[in-house]
């Protein structure tokens, strides 16, 4: 049986790491605090009887054998790195549920024809050096040279953060997995929304992932004296900056499905009686359809053009990521609904606002996902909250896809009977 106290107990244990009082958790990667949440990690899968490695990116992996180790592998996991302040289920969840699943299997002496691996990704949240799913982007062979020399607020590069940890920068290559050998890749995760709550379901099963667009906008002004110009000889670059601002969110809500984001935004020089003469600004736009994204993104510039200039102002724009929208394969959506089915769960089916490794994983493989409800669609905030039942409802059927998926051996001499959690 899927042990829910367990469950509940390595979530907390696991999110006193990096947690601050007043604060929530922040474990950001290649950190001592991302380095403890792994050890822990480790000794969760461990316990549940897997075999761990680490792979060359800073990914946690623990493999369950199956009867053909040649088989292709079924993949679970999320995330073991939080935003600053966050919560403790983000990403969490989908790694200690996805152990837990495979020490139930090792429990009930399960066998599976594939083996299953648990992940726990570096870096999803890309809270350090501003772009997400390194390990997950590492997997797929899409870490570049160039993503290594990105650096954090401190002027620290990704490879000196690598180094500091004891990895080696320059075999990043080696985490790289083929399509050939990988069957599945499921991940479980809290929904970061209210659609499940306003259902009053404990689970839901995603469709599909927005696709996430994370840009710099630098608006490019004239400092002055805050005293001495008069208002209508100013190039002031805040002032500009707000009116984009407005315009983002404008643009956004004109379409119903979109969302964008400014989350970050610096003043320059910065002084009390300085006019800013340089504004650098994030934005994060998501959709689940890329053209509804891509046409938001033109109404956005074009605005952007008319206020450089109505203010004299002008912009410079640096891309940080653009990945696509990903689609969650029918079949592993089928088979959450037989979990949900056998389980006695009403489920609900819907699409992912928040960005998942699963993104990157669609690109070697299928992926699915299965959402657990949130407490008042609260998450990237210390208040994120799902309970134990929650929370186990999502790791049985996680068990189930998981299950499934790695064809269960029922007539093999090792087994018991393949059991119903
Ligand atoms: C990750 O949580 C994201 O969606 O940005
Ligand atoms: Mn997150
Ligand atoms: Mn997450």
């Amino acid at each position: 049986m899927i042990n829910a106290e367990r469950v509940f107990h390595r979530l907390q244990e696991l999110g006193k790491i990096g947690y601050r009082e007043g604060g929530g958790v922040t474990r950001h990667a290649f950190t001592s605090e991302d380095r403890a949440a792994k050890d822990l990690v480790i000794k969760y899968m461990k316990e549940a009887g897997l075999e761990v490695r680490e792979d060359a990116v800073g990914n946690v992996i623990g493999r369950r054998e199956g009867k053909n180790p040649q088989a292709p592998v079924v993949l679970s996991g999320s995330h073991i790195d939080t935003v600053c302040d966050g919560g403790i289920f983000d990403g969490a969840l989908g790694i200690i549920g996805a152990i837990e699943v495979l020490q139930t299997m090792n429990e009930q002496k399960v066998v599976t024809e594939h083996p299953i691996e648990v992940y726990a990704f570096n870096d999803e949240e890309g809270s350090r050096f501003s772009f997400s799913m390194f390990g997950s982007m590492g997997v797929i062979g899409r870490i570049t040279e160039e993503d290594l020399a990105k650096k954090d607020r401190q002027g620290i590069s990704v490879a000196e953060a690598m180094r500091e940890q004891g990895y080696d920068p320059e075999k990043f290559r080696d985490a790289i997995r083929s399509p050939e050998e990988l069957k599945a890749f499921i991940e479980l995760h809290i929904e970061q929304g209210k659609v499940l709550e306003s259902k009053n379901l404990s689970v839901g099963i995603v469709t599909g992932i927005v696709n996430e667009l994370w840009m710099k906008i630098r608006v490019i002004g004239e400092a002055g004296h805050a005293g001495a110009t008069p208002m209508n000889f100013r190039k002031d670059a805040l002032v500009a900056a707000a009116e984009m601002v407005q315009v983002i969110e404008r643009e956004a809500k004109k379409t119903g499905t979109t969302v964008a984001t400014v989350g970050r935004l610096n003043v320059l020089p910065g002084g009390i009686n300085i006019i800013p003469g340089q504004v650098e600004f994030t934005l994060d736009l998501r959709d689940i359809s890329q053209e509804v994204s891509d046409k938001v993104e033109r109404e956005i510039f074009k605005e952007i053009d008319r206020i450089c200039q109505e203010r004299g102002v002008r912009v410079e724009t640096e891309i940080l990521q653009r990945i696509p929208p990903a689609p969650c394969s029918k079949g592993f959506q089928l088979a959450a609904k037989r979990a949900c089915e056998k389980i006695g769960l009403e489920y609900f089916c819907l699409p992912s606002g928040a960005g998942h490794d699963a993104m990157q994983m669609v690109n070697i493989c299928p992926i699915g996902m299965i959402f657990v409800r949130s407490k008042d669609g609260i998450s990237h905030n210390p208040a994120e909250w799902s309970s134990k039942e929650d929370c186990a409802d999502g790791v049985k059927v996680l068990y189930h896809v998981l299950l499934e998926t790695a064809v269960p051996i029922e007539d093999d001499s090792l087994c018991n009977e393949a059991v119903g959690c």
